[in-house]
C-alpha cells in the first residue's frame, strides 16, 4: 500500500473510533462489544506507535496527556453567559406563560402559536466549546459569566465530547457538565475501597473535578456534557429544535429527555410528571427549563439586563424525607450560644447524606415537640441545609429537655429576657467559646494571624500554652515546635505571622477581634474614629458610674447605638476581660488609631464608593485617598452607594447591581478628578 492509502487507513480508523465513543459514551447504544473496541484502539496505537508524526489532535489517544498546570487562563467571552430567572412557584410560571404571550401578542387561546421546550435543569457546571473547523479548540467554565476559566485539556478527558466534528464547521455551544449518579456512585465505592474519603454529591464533584490541573486526575472522574444552546458559528437554525438536532447531527451530545408544550394545561401536565419522573432521570436535575423554541418569538421577547424573557427556570419542590432522631446535640458556639442540634439515622437527602440538622433553640423544640427516637420529616432549606419540619411519630411523646449547664463548662445557663436563645455567660473561660474566640481573633478581617486554624487553635488551648488571646503574644518557638503538628519551619511561621499580626494591628480591628457581642467591624471602626486605643477607652469607662456616662458617650458616636453601648460596657467591666486587655497591652498590643480626618469642605464628603476590578494601585490606597477625602468605602453596592469605582475585570454582577440601584459608575481617571477638585 502506498503511504498516502495507509495514512489515509489511519485517518479512516481514528474516525471510526470516534464515532464508537460517541455510540457508546453520547448515544449508550454501542454497536461493538468492548473487546472489538478494544481490538480497534490497539491497532490505532500501534499504528501511532510506528508514526508518531501521522497523529492527529483530535485521536482517541489525544484525550490525556497534556501537561498540568498552574493555572486555568481567563477567557473573556463575546457573548455574556446569562442565568435564567427561576421560580418553584406554579403561579408564577403562570405568569411567565402570560407575559410571553402578551409579549409576542397573542390571546390565550391562540397559545398553539408558541411552541415551548422542556428540558430536565440539569445540575452541573456550565461549559462552553468552541470548534474551530470542526476541530475542539476550546472549553471554558460559566465563570461570572463575561469571563470563564480555559479548561480545555480538561475537557478533552470527557469521552462523550468529539474532539472533532463530524463536518468542519466553526461553531461556540454551551452546556452542562455533570456526573451521572451510576459513575457517581462507582466513583465512590473505588475511592472508598481504596481508603479515600467519599465524594458528597455528584455537583461538587464535578465542580471540584472540572478544576483539577492535571488532566490525568480529571480522566479519572467521568463526567459528561449535554449541549443546549448555540452562541457562534452556526446560528442559521430557525428554532431551539432545529439547533439541538444540528448539533447532534454533528456528532455532539445533547440531551434525551426534552419535551414541547403549547398551552398552560399542557406545561402544568408537564410539570407534574416531572415530579416522578425526575427520580428516573440518570443525573441530579433540580428543575425544569422551559423555552420558547422559535428565534424569531425569542427575538420579538427580548432579554432583560440579567435574564432572557424566553426562559424561566421551574425549581422542583425541596425533597422531604423521614428519618429517626437519635440524640440531641449542644453546640455552644463563639458568642456563648447554646444551640440543640439534633443527631439523625444517616439519611440521603437531594444528593447527600444528612446526619444532623440545627433546632435552633428550645422554642422550636418546644413547638415540633420532638424528643429522642422520635420519627421526623426533614426538607433541604434553599436546597443545602438540613431542617427538620415536623415530628412524624413520636417515640416517647417526650420532648428534648433544655438544659440548665453549659455542656463545655459547666456553667449555669442564662437567657436574656426577651430572647429565644440561650447562653453560657462564662465568656472567657468556657472551652468552646474560648476555641472558638481565639479562632475568630486570629481570623481574616480581624487579627489576620495566618496559620492560626481552628486545629492549630486547638492544640494551642490543650497544652496549657494559652489560656486567652492575650497569651498568643507570649508563645515561644520552641513551646510550639514540642506540639504534635509542628515542625521548627512552621513554628517560626507561626511566630512571625503572630509578630506580624501584632505590628500590622489597628485599634479597630484589634477591638473588633475581642468578638464583643454586636461590635463588628464597622462599629469599632466608628468607636476607634473617637477614643483612639485601648488606654483611651479604659479612661472612659474607669471615669464614669455603670450604666451612665460611658453608654452616653459611645451613644454619641455616629452608628454606635445604646445596645451596642451597653454590650461593650459589660464586656470592659468585667474583670477576666479586663485581665485580658491589660496583658493585650503589657504584651505590646496596644495600637493607635489613625483619624481619618474629615473637613466638611473637603470634596467626597458624604459620599459611599464601591471599589472593584483590578486598578493602578491597590484597593486599600484608593480607599485611603477617598476616605481621606471625606468619603466613605464599603464592600457591597446598595441604595445607599454614590459611586461604583471599576477597574479592569470589573465582575458583571457589580455592574448589575450599579444599574440596579442607579449608582454612578466611575473609571480610574474620573475618581482622580473628584479627588483632586
Ligand atoms: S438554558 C439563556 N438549559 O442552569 C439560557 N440552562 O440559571 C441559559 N442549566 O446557567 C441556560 N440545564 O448552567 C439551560 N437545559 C438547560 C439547563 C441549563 C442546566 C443551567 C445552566 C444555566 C442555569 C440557569
Amino acid at each position: 500500500m502506498s503511504k498516502e492509502g495507509a495514512r489515509a487507513d489511519y485517518l479512516r480508523l481514528v474516525d471510526e473510533l470516534t464515532e464508537h465513543d460517541r455510540r457508546y459514551y453520547v448515544d449508550s447504544a454501542p454497536t461493538i462489544s468492548d473487546f472489538e473496541y478494544d481490538k480497534l484502539l490497539k491497532k490505532l496505537r500501534a499504528i501511532e506507535a510506528a508514526h508518531s508524526d501521522w497523529v492527529v489532535s483530535w485521536s482517541p489517544t489525544q484525550r490525556v496527556g497534556h501537561a498540568p498546570i498552574s493555572a486555568f487562563p481567563k477567557v473573556v467571552r463575546a457573548v455574556p453567559m446569562l442565568s435564567l430567572d427561576n421560580t418553584y412557584d406554579l403561579g408564577e410560571l403562570k405568569d411567565f406563560h402570560d407575559r410571553v404571550l402578551r409579549g409576542l401578542g397573542l390571546a390565550e387561546d391562540q397559545a398553539e402559536q408558541v411552541r415551548y421546550v422542556v428540558e430536565p435543569k440539569i445540575d452541573g457546571i456550565g461549559v462552553e466549546l468552541t470548534y474551530e473547523r470542526g476541530e475542539l479548540t476550546l472549553g471554558t467554565t460559566r465563570g461570572d459569566g463575561l469571563t470563564g476559566e480555559d479548561i480545555t485539556n480538561n475537557v478533552r478527558t470527557m469521552r462523550g465530547v468529539p474532539l472533532r466534528l463530524r463536518e468542519p464547521v466553526d461553531l461556540s455551544a454551551r452546556g452542562e457538565i455533570f456526573m451521572t449518579r451510576a459513575d457517581f456512585a462507582a466513583l465512590n465505592e473505588a475511592r472508598v475501597a481504596a481508603g479515600e474519603e467519599a465524594f458528597k454529591n455528584p455537583r461538587n464533584t464535578v465542580s471540584g473535578s472540572v478544576k483539577q490541573l492535571d488532566p490525568r486526575l480529571v480522566a479519572e472522574r467521568p463526567m459528561q456534557v449535554t449541549l443546549y444552546e448555540v452562541v457562534a458559528g452556526e446560528t442559521f437554525a430557525p428554532s431551539h429544535f432545529a439547533v439541538l438536532d444540528r448539533l447532534r447531527a454533528l456528532g455532539l451530545p445533547t440531551s434525551a429527555y426534552n419535551s414541547e408544550a403549547h398551552t398552560w394545561a399542557q406545561l402544568q401536565e408537564q410539570v407534574a410528571a416531572w415530579a416522578e419522573r425526575r427520580a428516573t432521570l440518570p443525573f441530579d436535575a433540580d428543575g425544569l427549563v422551559i423555552k420558547v423554541d422559535s428565534f424569531d418569538q425569542r427575538d420579538a421577547l427580548g432579554t432583560t439586563s440579567k435574564f432572557p424573557r424566553w426562559a424561566i427556570a421551574y425549581k422542583f419542590p425541596a425533597e422531604q424525607v423521614m428519618t429517626v432522631v437519635t440524640a440531641l446535640e449542644i453546640n455552644v458556639g463563639r458568642t456563648g450560644a447554646v444551640t440543640p442540634v439534633a443527631i439523625l439515622e444517616p439519611i440521603e437527602l437531594s444528593g447527600t447524606t444528612v446526619k444532623r440538622a440545627s433546632l435552633h433553640n428550645w422554642d422550636q423544640i418546644r413547638r415540633l415537640g420532638v424528643g429522642p427516637g422520635d420519627q421526623v420529616l426533614l426538607e433541604k432549606a434553599g436546597e443545602i441545609i438540613p431542617q427538620v419540619l415536623s415530628v412524624v411519630k413520636s417515640a416517647s411523646g417526650k420532648t428534648f429537655d433544655e438544659p440548665t449547664e453549659c455542656p463545655s463548662c459547666g456553667h449555669a445557663l442564662a437567657r436574656a429576657e426577651g430572647r429565644v436563645a440561650l447562653t453560657c455567660p462564662n465568656q472567657l473561660a468556657c472551652p468552646r467559646q474560648l476555641l472558638a474566640s481565639v479562632e475568630f481573633f486570629a481570623g481574616r478581617g480581624q487579627m489576620n494571624i495566618d496559620g492560626l486554624g481552628e486545629k492549630v487553635c486547638q492544640a494551642l488551648l490543650d497544652a496549657g500554652l494559652i489560656a486567652s488571646v492575650a497569651d498568643l503574644f507570649i508563645l515561644e518557638r520552641e513551646q510550639i515546635v514540642a506540639l504534635e503538628r509542628f515542625g521548627d519551619t512552621s513554628a517560626q511561621n507561626l511566630i512571625d505571622a503572630i509578630a506580624r499580626a501584632k505590628q500590622q494591628a489597628s485599634f479597630s480591628r484589634l477591638l473588633a477581634a475581642l468578638g464583643v457581642p454586636l461590635i463588628g467591624g464597622v462599629a469599632a471602626r466608628a468607636i476607634a474614629q473617637r477614643y483612639r486605643s485601648l488606654g483611651e477607652l479604659l479612661q472612659l469607662i474607669d471615669s464614669t458610674e455603670p450604666g451612665e456616662g460611658f453608654i452616653t458617650a459611645l451613644s454619641e458616636i455616629d452608628g454606635i447605638g445604646q445596645t451596642m453601648a451597653e454590650s461593650l460596657e459589660r464586656f470592659l467591666r468585667d474583670p477576666a476581660a479586663r485581665q485580658v486587655l491589660t496583658d493585650l497591652r503589657e504584651r505590646g498590643v496596644d495600637p493607635v488609631e489613625e483619624v481619618v480626618e474629615i473637613d466638611e469642605s473637603a470634596p467626597l464628603v458624604g459620599k459611599t464608593f464601591v471599589i472593584t476590578g483590578t486598578l493602578s494601585q491597590p484597593r486599600a490606597a484608593i480607599k485611603k485617598a477617598i476616605e481621606a477625602a471625606g468619603g466613605k468605602v464599603s464592600g457591597s453596592v446598595s441604595q445607599k452607594t454614590d459611586y461604583l469605582v471599576a477597574g479592569e475585570n470589573t465582575g458583571k454582577a457589580k455592574l448589575t447591581a450599579a444599574e440596579k440601584h442607579k449608582v454612578e459608575v466611575l473609571t480610574e481617571a474620573a475618581l482622580s478628578d473628584m479627588l483632586s477638585s
